[in-house]
């Protein structure tokens, strides 16, 4: 969570923090910051958005500067305000911290610098960390680069830091452990941020921090990186990096969220683009490929994953099961790392994430590995630190997904996890020659139907107005589309602040049944092939005492036609891979009723996107 970005060479930085900023807004949006230098330390900053300290700082300081450091707030420590925003400044104000993450021991740190002498103003560990460098600097007397090394080396928890010491003006130290760090390199001039998206127009040139790493960014030095734990110096390595400005723009789109829901045909044939050759009857994947004998040693697959990527896994967990006959078990990160779990040397464990970055689920990984367990990641953000600690991995091809609700994401997930399915049922000849060409001719006709889906906008804006105002909705499913059931509902809760509840259909009756009135919209998934004679019956038991349905149906469906107040149709495929299709209308539906009630879409309240913190 927070974002963080730093400028320092020849341009004016000002500009360059802000906009950055608003492109990691993603990432926290209850406050921000800025701190510029040029003679002095100007710092302004705000509880709001990046806009709101635009305008403050406009007011306030003087923007002139060739060196900046900025910061866009999820809170952990301190409510969003004023005060508890970054940059904090050092009790001297001559050092400046921005920083992402979370110092778990700042108690006894903060108590050890009060004794000292030192006074704090806000409620946050950051202050903490930056007066602690502070203090290592004044006694060891010492450089700003070696006392952030011996601070941190005192410090237990979770950082991504840039630190500027008004002494020295030429230099900014960042630093990283457990949350992400990109350096752009520039011709004399670097760029600091949470995440490449601040700094490609100007250079495409990256340099990604490692866990345990800090760099000094020296405009006459350029860059020393080296461990923060024995001082060793690390060669930097410049990545060339494959964003560009259009993918991280919103395109004539008026939310991101709406662009990256119609970016799915063409991110769903980029991921499987050069792996999957339904003609040739081949489906390939390096990362699977390389090890497939561990996957086909396994007596179990784990899948570990959070929100969305978790629904994705639960996907994973009926196709895998039917296609390859292996047994699946897919758990919340959070639980299983905490819970002692059972993990086998001959376990093979998937964990799903689209930042790559999620604090639980990279947590998990490293107990499966701890536990000899073969981790495969299945990732969207290239050189994530879940894609670097895993073992092998696929990436999901979805491009940067800034609508902090997740969309692409989920439909590339569940593709690369089908293709897994596929291949591991191709090795062990659990499914039939036929049946195998059938769905790898199937899926490659996915991106058109996914098209043809995405035809239902103007259905879905019109349910949207209907159901704008409900206080509540159910999302009911069956086989492969229960879990899409649970997305469905977490989509409407997390964007429009709905709440609602996702389940398989027939636990209805064994309670949330209760709930169904005429004020009640439920939204059914009903498609033609899977469960389709049972999920009627549940229609009809919704019907009778008057709760309002929504279906979601395979076009010319006609008997769910005569239940249903709304039908939304959509094109017939697979039981296994209707996933991929019935999540489009679901996606539209919430957006449009997140719309209607002016609610931020791509940036709803409490959330953030990369959620690096436990
Ligand atoms: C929901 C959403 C979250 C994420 C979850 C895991 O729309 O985006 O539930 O799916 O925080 O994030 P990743 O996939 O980055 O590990």
């Amino acid at each position: 969570m927070c974002g963080i970005v730093g400028y320092i060479g020849h341009r004016e930085a000002y500009p360059i923090v802000i906009k950055g900023l608003k492109r990691l807004e993603y990432r926290g949006y209850d406050s921000a910051g800025v701190m510029i230098y040029d003679e002095t330390i100007k710092v302004c900053k705000t509880k709001g958005k990046v806009v709101q300290l635009e305008e403050l700082a406009q007011k306030e300081i003087d923007t002139k500067g060739t060196i900046g450091i900025g910061h866009t707030r999820w809170a952990t420590h301190g409510v969003p305000n004023d005060v508890n925003s970054h940059p904090h400044l050092s009790n001297s104000g001559e050092l400046a911290i921005v920083h992402n993450g979370i110092i778990e021991n700042y108690a006894p740190l903060k108590e050890e610098l009060i004794k000292r002498g030192y006074v704090f103003h806000s409620d946050t560990d950051t202050e903490v960390l930056v007066n602690l460098i502070e203090e290592v600097q004044k006694k060891e007397k010492i450089k700003l680069g070696k006392a952030v090394q011996l601070a941190l080396n005192q410090v237990v928890g979770a950082y991504a830091i840039a630190v500027f010491d008004s002494k020295k003006p030429d230099e900014i130290i960042a630093a990283r452990l457990g949350s992400p760090l990109a350096i752009g390199v520039g011709e004399g001039e670097y760029f600091i941020a949470s995440d490449a998206s601040p700094f490609i127009e100007y250079t495409s040139n990256a340099v990604y921090l490692e866990d345990g790493e800090m760099a000094n960014i020296n405009l006459n030095k350029s860059i020393k990186i080296r461990k923060i734990k024995d001082d060793s110096l690390v060669d930097p390595y410049i990545q060339e990096l494959q964003m560009n400005l259009e993918q991280i723009e919103k395109g004539g789109f008026d939310h991101f969220m709406l662009k990256e829901i119609f970016e799915q045909p063409n991110v769903i044939k980029d991921t499987y683009r050069g792996r999957l050759h339904a003609d040739k009857g081949i489906i390939q994947m390096s990362g699977v490929e390389d090890h497939l004998e561990k996957f086909l040693n396994a007596d179990r697959i784990i899948i570990v994953a959070c929100g969305t990527s978790w629904h994705a896994g639960l996907v994973a967990e009926y196709i895998i099961e039917e296609f390859a006959r292996v047994s699946v078990e897919v758990e919340y990160a959070s639980e299983f790392r905490y819970r002692n779990p059972i993990i086998k040397s001959t376990d093979v464990v998937i964990a799903i994430s689209q930042s790559g970055e999620t604090a639980d689920t990279m947590a998990a990984i490293k107990l499966a590995k701890e536990q000899g367990a073969f981790v495969f990641g299945v990732c969207n953000v290239v050189g994530s630190s879940i894609s670097r600690e895993s073992h092998a991995g696929a990436y999901t091809h979805a491009g940067p997904e800034i609508g902090v609700a997740s969309t692409k994401a989920f439909t590339t997930q569940i593709t690369v996890l089908t293709m897994l399915a596929l291949r591991l049922a191709k090795a062990k000849g659990t499914l039939s020659h036929s049946d195998f060409h059938r769905y790898l001719l199937e899926l490659e006709l996915i991106p058109e139907k996914v098209k043809e889906a995405l035809g239902t906008i103007d259905r879905a804006k019109e349910i949207a107005a209907a159901f704008k105002d409900a206080p509540n909705c159910l999302y009911l499913g069956r086989g492969y589309n229960f879990p899409v059931a649970l997305e469905g509902a977490l989509k409407l809760k997390e964007i429009s602040y709905i709440h609602a509840e996702g389940y398989p259909a027939a636990e209805m009756k064994h309670g949330p049944i209760a709930l169904i009135d005429e004020q009640m919209p439920v939204v059914v998934i009903a498609p033609k092939q899977g469960h389709y004679d049972k999920i009627v019956s549940n229609i009809q038991e919704i019907k009778s005492r008057s709760g309002k349905i929504i279906a979601v149906v395979t076009k010319g469906d006609t008997q769910v036609r005569e239940l249903a107040d709304y039908v939304i149709e959509i094109p017939e495929t697979s039981d296994a891979l209707s996933p991929l299709i019935t999540t489009i209308p679901l996606q539209l539906l919430s957006y449009y009723i997140a719309v209607y009630r002016d609610c931020n879409v791509d940036q709803p309240r409490n959330l953030a996107k990369s959620v690096t913190v436990e």
